[in-house]
């Protein structure tokens, strides 16, 4: 006897691909004959359990949130998976690290590819996770919509919390080949942590373990890159897709909601995630007038999964391909005595080495600390800004979803403003900045300087 769908069910049942006309694809060979083998084949997998079994189609669009948080994720699985080689064969000790380095570079097999690979990934990724927020940014994703119990805006705090952890992770990797570019870059990032008056030397003293970078800091730097910060990362992004998923989707899905809830629509039963949920009270609901409705949901399978593993296999593929390329740097082995002149802080800190180099000022006898000004303070306030920023932002919740909404026109000229901002300093500090830290044009030669010592 055929049963009549339960509510919520099939929108999209792909053709068998046995039908007349149908071609099965070179490189994907599932195709569900229904949406109950679908929905199982999500289910029961381990790896694809956590996606729901239906999702919003708009959502899945690439000029939508092009998939910025999961090639961010791909991209970490990628640290993780060509960091554990590394773990075998680099030397946390300030005698041997530099020559393992060396070693993994010039004698390991394939050992200079999985080493480009593996810095790759970790420059891409803080490049990736900055365009996400920017992306969450413009769409106003951290906006609830009409379902109970969504808490977006703590995934944005969430995702503020990541992002410095990625900054963290990045920059703790920086000390570890032992040269002078580490060594050098380590030192300007700590000294800016040792402006804050009073507390500032116990401060650096806390983060690199003395007076000098020397082995303590080494070692610190080292457990804090391969132990604690992926693993607080690795906890908080399980939190953070388990987010999504309680918030009923991306934001995308509440704009549909909230625009048919403003219309006084007659709102279908309301669609629940988990028993437990309605047991409590708390699961987030969607308006099923809006999810249920003709041609807005797919199935995961194969849909979603589809295009993650597009995004996920891609973004393997290109540093792949990238590290095969591009050689990583290994300067001379550090030396205390040596500085480089410029000293320069990694690319992703420089518009604020930029930003402190130009609030140090002398005014009569007195000279503005710009290490604490520009490097303190001021990023303190841009880090406060952000956190409270889905607080702060009062936008109407049918504006969260959509790209550049008209009522969001001030919020958004004025972040983008700040984005070009910080932007311009990292292409000043990056591409202008000569010795002394003076202003040259890239195609000027840089004058001869006696190295400091
Ligand atoms: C390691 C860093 C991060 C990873 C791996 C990550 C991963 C993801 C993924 C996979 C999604 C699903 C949608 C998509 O692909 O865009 C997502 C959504 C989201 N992320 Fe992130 N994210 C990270 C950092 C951030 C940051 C820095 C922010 C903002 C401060 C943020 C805020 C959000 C919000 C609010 C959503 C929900 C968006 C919506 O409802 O449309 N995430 N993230």
């Amino acid at each position: 006897m055929a049963t009549a769908p339960a509510p919520g069910t099939p929108t999209t049942t792909p053709p068998s691909p046995s039908a007349p006309g149908v071609h099965p694809r070179p490189f994907w060979s599932f195709q569900p004959k229904s949406d109950r083998e679908s929905g199982d084949a999500i289910v029961s997998n381990f790896a694809l359990h956590w996606f729901p079994a239906k999702v919003f189609k708009p959502s899945l669009d690439w000029n939508y949130s092009f998939w910025l948080g999961t090639i961010s994720a791909a991209l970490f699985l990628l640290l993780i998976v060509s960091g554990l080689p590394l773990l075998f064969l680099y030397v946390p000790s300030v005698e041997r690290a530099y020559g393992s380095v060396k070693d993994i570079e010039w004698v390991v097999t394939f050992g200079s590819w999985i080493r480009s690979v593996h810095r790759l990934s970790a420059h891409l990724m803080v490049a990736v996770v900055c365009l996400h927020l920017v992306r969450v940014f413009f769409t106003g994703a951290y906006k609830n919509g009409v379902g109970r119990g969504q808490h977006r805006e703590w995934n944005w705090v969430m995702g503020v919390a990541m992002l410095l952890l990625t900054l963290f992770l990045s920059f703790t990797g920086y000390l570890l080949p032992w040269d002078q570019l580490a060594y050098w870059a380590v030192t300007v990032g700590t000294n800016i942590a040792a402006s804050i008056p009073y507390v500032g030397p116990q401060i650096r003293e806390l983060l690199i373990g003395g007076r000098n970078i020397d082995q303590p800091a080494l070692i610190r730097f080292y457990v804090a890159h391969v132990i604690l910060l992926p693993g607080l990362l690795g906890a908080a992004f399980a939190y953070h897709m388990w987010r999504v998923r309680k918030d009923g989707g991306l934001a995308r899905v509440d704009r549909v909601a909230t625009l048919r809830e403003k219309a006084a629509e007659e709102p279908g039963a309301a669609k629940t995630y988990t028993l437990l949920g309605v047991a409590r009270g708390t699961a987030p609901t969607i308006r099923a007038a809006s999810l249920e409705a003709r041609d807005l949901t797919v199935n995961s399978m194969p849909d979603l999964v589809r295009r993650a593993a597009v995004a996920v296999l891609g973004t393997f593929a290109v540093i792949s391909v990238a590290a095969s390329l591009i050689r990583s740097p290994l300067e001379e082995p550090a030396n205390p005595l040596v500085t480089p002149n410029p000293a320069k802080a990694p690319w992703y800190f420089l518009w604020l080495q930029e930003i402190v180099t130009d609030t140090t000022f002398t005014v009569g006898g007195f000279t503005v600390n710009g290490a604490f000004l520009g490097g303190v303070i001021l990023p303190g306030i841009i880090l406060l800004v952000l956190t409270a920023w889905p607080w702060l932002d009062r936008s109407p919740a049918e504006a969260a979803g959509v790209w550049f909404h008209k009522t969001r026109s001030r919020q958004n000229f004025g972040f983008l403003l700040f984005v070009l901002f910080v932007l311009l300093l990292t292409i000043v500090g990056t591409f202008l900045r000569g010795p002394s830290w003076e202003l040259f044009w890239p195609w000027e030669a840089w004058p001869e300087l006696p190295t400091r010592i």
